[in-house]
Parts: structure tokens; C-alpha cells; sequence
């Protein structure tokens, strides 16, 4: 979706919202798929109502983009604006075992950040890839721990009422992999509460996690983490592995020899092999186990 009426851009301008024409998705998501649009870059989140006015006066459908680590995006020209919050002086703040972390923050930045003032906890989130805002909307968990334990409160953008709120994790519905913020709804930024530790024992266990995330997942080829959720009591991954089909390829997409609930771009897939490939390996797992599989990455393909 193309941003060209004149007034909009000087307003755009005003705000000192970057406008970026015709980026390709592509180059803002780990897996390197998705289509073509245009960005808006915000530097002051406090800006987010009236450019969500401007962006709903003026007709322009949108969507907000986070760290792009979770997110398979489809081809061609995509019918929305998107909106992503800039990283830049996005620092945490500190006070005591308390913590404000802007959500365009980097997750695994962060987590490093708070073990050096000794605040620990969330070490088991080190090696997910992504913003803040993201792990608080997906409710990101690894090796025992989500994110939500530590959430004392959260900033965001409300589309209902058009203002930014600042709400308890309470009201926020937070499951395995879940929360209720409503789709059109911008994470701002969030208050943790960690747990004080030595800087030393906090090193041991990051360390001890990137060690076993790089032993079972891929992590240098490019994925969107796991694809499916797993279903209660069962593992997406395991049943995969056990119908045989990692290494199994759509077009540029192949099941992770090593993690086969990851599915990596290997020879430049576009978003229709990996479709295709989320619909052949639902339907095998449906079949041979009778799980319908829900997707765990958010797909935008409409
Ligand atoms: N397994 C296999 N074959 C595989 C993959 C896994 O047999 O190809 C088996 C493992 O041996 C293990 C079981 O399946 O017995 C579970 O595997 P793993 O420990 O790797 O955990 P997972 O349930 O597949 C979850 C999260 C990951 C997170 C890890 C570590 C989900 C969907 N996945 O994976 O999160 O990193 O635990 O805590 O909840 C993500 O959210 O994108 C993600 C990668």
C-alpha cells in the first residue's frame, strides 16, 4: 500500500515519521520472505494516535511490524501501511529489581542488559530472536520460563479507544504462546519485575541455554522459530521428526534437519512454498496423529 497524497507525507514529516516507499518485507523478517509496501518508522511512540488518525482519515489500512522474527508475510504488493516503532534509544530503565523496557528493544539485548545490573530470571529468553513488544504480544517462552511471570505492567496503544494505556499483565489474557491484545492494538513498552541474582550465575545459565539452543535448532539459517504450537501434552516437533519428514522441500522451503518444527528458507523460498509446505505437514500430522496443528508464527496472507 502506497502513502503519495501529499498531505499525509507533510504530516507524516511533521510527526518525524520516516517514511520508507516500497520496502521489501523480505529484508525485515528472519525467515526472508514477503512482499512489497511501504513503512512507517516512529521515533516517539507518543505519536501514535495522531498518526493512527491520519492513517484512518485518509482510508490507508495498516499493520505494525515488530522484529519480524515471527512472522510469515505473503508475496507481491501488500494491501497494508506498516508501522514499526524505531529501535533506536530504545534503552531499558532501571530502578531496583524493577525494569521499563520500550518495546522496540531487542529481547536478547535486553535480557544481557538486566544480567549486568545482577537481575536475572529471564535468562531462558536470551536466544529468542526479536523485540520486546513482540515477546510480550506472543507471550515468548523457552527453557521453563514466558515472559509474562515478570510483567508488572504494560504500555500500549488501545485502536478501541484510539489513546495509550497503561494496564495490568491481568488484563491482558496471557496463555502458552497467547495474549489478548487485540490485533489492531501497539505494544509500547512494559515494566518486569526480575529477581536478583550474581552476574555470574546468570552468565552460567545463558550460557547453558545457547548451548542447547544451538545443539537442537537452526540457528543460522533462516526461520521464524517454530512454526507450530504444540498441542497439549505433544510436541509438533517430535511427530514431525517421527513421520520422517525433515529435509522434506516445497520450492526454496525444507524442514529443519534439525528442529523439524522449523521450517528454513534454504534456496530463496517465497511465502507460497512455505504455505505450501505449513499445509502438507498439518495435513500429514492430521492424518497419522490426529492433531490439527495451529500455526505458532503469525501469517499475514491476506
Ligand atoms: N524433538 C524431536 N525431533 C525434533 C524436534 C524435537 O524428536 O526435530 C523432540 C525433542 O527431542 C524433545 C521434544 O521433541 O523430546 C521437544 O523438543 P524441544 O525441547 O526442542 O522443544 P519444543 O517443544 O520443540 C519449545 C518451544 C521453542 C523453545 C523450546 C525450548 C514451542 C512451539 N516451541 O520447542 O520455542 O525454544 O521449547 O524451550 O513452544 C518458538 O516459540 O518459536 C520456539 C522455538
Amino acid at each position: 500500500m502506497r502513502v503519495e497524497n501529499r498531505r499525509v507525507l507533510a504530516a507524516l514529516a511533521e510527526l518525524g515519521i520516516e517514511h520508507r516507499p516500497g520496502e521489501r518485507l523480505a529484508d525485515w523478517t528472519s525467515l526472508g520472505v514477503g512482499g512489497t509496501t511501504d513503512l512507517l518508522v516512529i521515533r516517539e511512540p507518543r505519536h501514535l494516535p495522531e498518526l493512527i488518525r491520519l492513517l484512518d482519515s485518509e482510508g490507508l489500512p495498516r499493520r505494525f511490524l515488530g522484529g519480524g522474527s515471527n512472522l510469515l508475510v505473503r508475496d507481491g504488493e501488500l494491501p497494508w501501511v506498516l508501522l514499526h516503532l524505531s529501535p533506536r534509544n530504545a534503552e531499558p530503565e532501571f530502578r531496583g529489581r524493577r525494569v521499563q523496557v520500550p518495546a522496540a528493544a531487542d529481547l536478547g539485548r535486553t535480557v544481557t542488559l538486566c544480567a549486568r545490573r545482577n537481575l536475572g530470571g529471564v535468562e531462558g529468553l536470551i536466544g529468542v530472536p526479536g523485540s520486546v513488544g513482540g515477546a510480550l504480544r506472543m507471550n515468548a517462552g523457552a527453557y521453563g520460563i514466558e515472559i509474562s511471570q515478570f510483567i508488572r505492567s504494560v504500555q500500549l496503544y488501545r485502536a478501541a479507544s484510539g489513546t495509550i494505556e497503561t494496564v495490568p499483565p491481568e488484563t491482558l489474557g496471557f496463555r502458552y504462546r497467547q495474549s489478548s491484545v487485540a490485533p489492531g492494538d501497539i505494544l509500547i513498552g512494559t515494566e518486569l519485575e526480575l529477581e536478583e541474582k550474581p552476574y555470574e550465575e546468570i552468565r552460567q545459565t545463558i550460557r547453558m541455554c545457547n548451548e542447547k539452543r544451538r545443539a537442537s535448532q537452526p540457528i543460522n539459517e533462516k526461520s521464524a522459530g517454530c512454526i507450530f504450537k504444540n498441542p497439549p501434552g505433544a510436541s509438533a516437533g517430535k511427530m514431525i521428526d517421527e513421520l520422517g519428514l525433515k529435509g522434506h522441500r516445497v520450492g526454496g522451503a525444507v524442514v529443519s534437519e534439525r528442529h523439524a518444527n522449523f521450517f528454513v528458507n534454504r534456496f530463496q523460498a517465497t511465502a507460497e512454498d512455505l504455505f505450501r509446505l505449513v499445509e502438507l505437514i498439518r495435513r500429514r500430522v492430521r492424518e497419522a496423529f490426529g492433531y490439527d496443528l495451529e500455526e505458532e508464527v503469525i501469517v499475514w496472507a491476506e
